[in-house]
């Protein structure tokens, strides 16, 4: 990291909270304690970025507002608001997988809430040994590192959090809100627009750490997908016809993230599992789920109070899944 990098996030916020108006270099060195000459010295960093900032010499800077906003950690931490979730903000142009290089760090011993981010994966991990389709610049592919202070077994409710937050935060974009599919796939309409892989550092009784990963398709067209996908991967922007800041929405999403994991922490899955079934509209269709018990089909009879997914079967016994693969069926 360039020294006085982390300072491009503020003289940026600056700028950006008076799009029109020039701000003049004191002002800014005024409020954020440095000189002018440093206050010059992000203006330029910040126009290497890709921003659009106007000076002018009596007047000061102007940011002007470009058509594509540049994707990295500067403007990720210029629009948070959150405590610690993201905070602390990695961004890679290529990962073979954010959520290996996110526990990397945490091994490394990064606080709590730190976020990776990659624009493109080439190794991108799904659920049960998949993979996730990571083209550049169109998505979001992000792992972020918690360090709950749980029992093992409870932190499971960690991806149902995870899906209320990424369900919450893509309501702001979509004219009608998405569903999940249990346990944690996000969908527009059938099709599913992101995903949740959650993989744990544990002893039997304590938690080192919990790298929570998130592959959320954005701005990807359908012509993008490989043809294995193009009947079941959905992006908003092809839900809604238009772009979707990728900062703004990773921002929303940490934010969400924020509220949900404390809720979950200080709380338990109740609340959580309460948000979680608002989005919830599988209860009473016919469904199949792979798990590693087999293959049960039945009725879907909703989750229990643990977020197990119930099944009633032909036989009327109701089946409890605590993990595996869910199929809707389509008559
Ligand atoms: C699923 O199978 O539904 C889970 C997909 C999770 C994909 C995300 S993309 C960011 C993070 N890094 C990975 O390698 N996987 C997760």
């Amino acid at each position: 990291m360039r020294q006085g990098q982390d300072r491009d996030d503020k003289v940026l916020k600056l700028l950006r909270a008076s799009p029109d108006l020039f701000i003049s270099g004191q002002s800014i060195s005024n409020r954020l304690g440095i000189s002018r000459t440093a206050v010059w010295k992000h203006v330029m960093a910040l126009r290497n970025m890709g921003y659009s900032i106007a000076g002018s010499a009596g007047k000061g800077y102007r940011l002007t507002p470009g058509r594509d906003t540049p994707f990295n950690a500067v403007e990720i931490r210029s629009r948070l608001s959150t405590e610690f979730m993201g905070r602390k903000v990695y961004l890679y142009k290529s990962l073979g997988s954010t959520n290996i290089k996110a526990k990397e760090l945490a091994g490394k011993g990064v606080p709590e809430g730190t976020a990776v981010i990659a624009d493109s994966q080439t190794g991108g991990k799904g659920r049960l040994g998949r993979g996730w389709f990571s083209p550049a610049g169109v998505n979001l592919y992000t792992s972020v590192v918690l360090r709950p202070r749980l029992d093992p077994p409870k932190c499971q409710g960690i991806t149902l959090m995870a899906a209320v937050a990424c369900a919450e935060a893509a309501s702001k974009w979509l004219p009608k809100k998405p569903t999940v599919k249990w346990p944690n796939d996000i969908l527009i309409g059938p099709k599913k627009a992101a995903g949740i892989l959650m993989e744990m550092d544990a002893e039997a009784d304590r938690v080192n750490h919990i790298i929570l990963g998130i592959g959320f398709n954005l701005n990807m067209t359908h012509d993008m997908l490989p043809k294995d996908l193009r009947g079941t991967a959905a992006s908003i922007m092809e839900k809604t016809g238009r772009t979707v800041d990728r900062a703004e929405f990773a921002c929303a999403l940490y934010s969400r993230l924020e509220k949900w994991y404390k809720v979950f922490v200080n709380e338990g899955i109740a609340p959580v599992l309460s948000a979680w079934k608002g989005y919830f509209d599988m209860e009473g269709r016919p469904i199949r789920v792979n798990s590693f018990e087999g293959v049960v089909s039945g009725i879907c009879a909703g989750v229990d109070t643990e977020g197990a997914l119930l099944i009633r079967t032909a036989s009327g016994r109701v089946h409890r899944v605590i993990s595996g693969d869910v199929e809707i069926v389509r008559h």
